[in-house]
C-alpha cells in the first residue's frame, strides 16, 4: 500500500522534463516526515496561467515555476510580494484563502548557497553579475541585502544592463549598512579587458565573487572572462546546473577562481518553497551533497 501524501505540488515550465526539483522536494518531504506529491507539469508557452489555474482547481497547494514563465507568474498572481514586484518575476505559487500568492525565493537560495555552503563573505565585496535577464534580477536585491560594497551588472545588450543598475538604485542607497554602488556595464568591456581597463571601465579592480546569470551556456555559447576580472581566492558561480565545466567556469577555473555551479542555489530555494508551503525548512546539507554526487563534476583548481 502507498504511503498517503500530505500535500499537493509541482513544478511547471516549458521545457520541463530536466527540472530535479520533483526529486529534491520528495526527499524533504521524507526527511520531515510528511511525503508529497510533487510533479512536474508542462504548460503551453501562451497557456500559463490557465495551467496554474487548472492546478489550483484540481486541489494542488503549491508550485514552483521555472523558465519562460516567472515574470508572467509575477504579473498574473493575485498577490506578490515585494520581493516579487522589485524582481519582476516569481518563482513560487501558493494558494491562501483562494488567492493565488506569489514568491520569489531565487535570490535567497543564491545568498544562502554562497554565504552558508561555500562560505563566501558578501559583505563589503565586490560582485560581478553577467545577464540583466529574470535570472539576474531576481538576485539583485538579495546580494545587496546582503552588504555587497560594489554591484556591477555587465549584459550582452549594455541597455538593459544600464536600465537594471538604475532600477534597483535606490534598494542600494536604502539597503541596510554603507550605501553600495551599483552600475551596468557591457560584456564586452568586461571580456576584453586587461588589468587596467578592467579598472577604468567597472571599477577599481577585479571582483570576489563572479555570477554568470546569462542563458549562453543553456544555448551552447559561451561567456569567457579574462584572468584580469578574477580578484585572489575569488568565487566564480554558473547559476546554471548539471553543466559541467562551461566555459565561464573554465576560463575562471583557469584564472585560479574557485568554482560552483547553481545546484546549492537550487536546492536552497526548494528549501525556502517548502518552508513557505508547508511552514517547516528543511535541511539542505545532506540533500545537496546526494544531488551533487549525480552531476557531471566541476573542476576544481588547487587553492
Ligand atoms: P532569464 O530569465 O533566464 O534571465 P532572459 O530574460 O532571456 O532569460 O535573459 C537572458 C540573459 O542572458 C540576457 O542577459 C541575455 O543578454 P541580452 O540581454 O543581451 O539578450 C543573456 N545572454 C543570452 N545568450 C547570451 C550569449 N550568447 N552571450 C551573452 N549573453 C547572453
Amino acid at each position: 500500500m502507498n504511503t498517503p501524501t500530505t500535500g499537493r505540488y509541482c513544478v511547471i515550465g516549458n521545457p520541463i522534463a530536466q527540472s530535479r526539483s520533483p526529486e529534491i522536494q520528495a526527499r524533504f518531504g521524507e526527511q520531515l516526515g510528511e511525503p508529497i506529491d510533487y510533479t512536474r507539469r508542462l504548460a503551453p508557452v501562451d497557456g500559463f496561467e490557465a495551467s496554474v489555474r487548472a492546478f489550483f482547481a484540481e486541489g494542488g497547494q503549491g508550485m514552483n515555476v521555472t523558465a519562460p514563465f516567472k515574470v508572467e507568474a509575477a504579473t498574473r498572481a493575485d498577490r506578490a510580494s515585494p520581493r516579487v514586484i522589485r524582481a519582476g518575476a516569481a518563482n513560487c505559487l501558493r494558494l491562501r484563502d483562494g488567492r493565488i500568492e506569489a514568491e520569489n525565493f531565487d535570490g535567497v537560495g543564491l545568498v544562502r548557497d554562497l554565504t552558508h555552503n561555500l562560505g563566501v563573505e558578501l559583505a563589503g565585496r565586490r560582485v560581478l553579475l553577467l545577464g540583466a535577464g529574470g535570472a539576474a534580477r531576481g538576485v539583485i536585491d538579495p546580494l545587496l541585502e546582503a552588504g555587497v560594497r560594489e554591484l556591477v551588472i555587465a549584459n550582452r545588450t549594455r541597455s538593459r544592463a544600464e536600465a537594471l543598475a538604475e532600477a534597483f538604485a535606490f534598494s542600494a542607497a536604502s539597503s541596510a549598512g554603507p550605501a553600495a554602488i551599483v552600475r551596468g556595464v557591457a560584456l564586452e568591456d568586461v571580456v576584453a579587458a586587461e588589468s587596467a581597463s578592467v579598472s577604468t571601465t567597472t571599477g577599481n579592480g577585479a571582483f570576489d565573487v563572479v555570477i554568470d546569470a546569462t542563458s549562453a551556456a543553456l544555448g551552447g555559447d559561451a561567456v569567457q572572462l579574462p584572468p584580469a576580472a578574477f580578484a585572489p581566492g575569488a568565487l566564480a558561480y554558473a547559476m546554471a546546473y548539471g553543466k559541467g565545466l562551461t566555459p565561464f567556469l573554465a576560463s575562471a577555473a583557469e584564472a585560479g577562481a574557485r568554482v560552483a555551479d547553481g545546484l546549492g542555489m537550487l536546492v536552497e530555494q526548494a528549501a525556502e518553497s517548502y518552508a513557505w508551503w508547508r511552514g517547516r525548512r528543511p535541511e539542505t546539507g545532506a540533500v545537496l551533497a546526494e544531488f551533487a554526487a549525480t552531476l557531471p563534476p566541476l573542476k576544481q583548481t588547487a587553492a
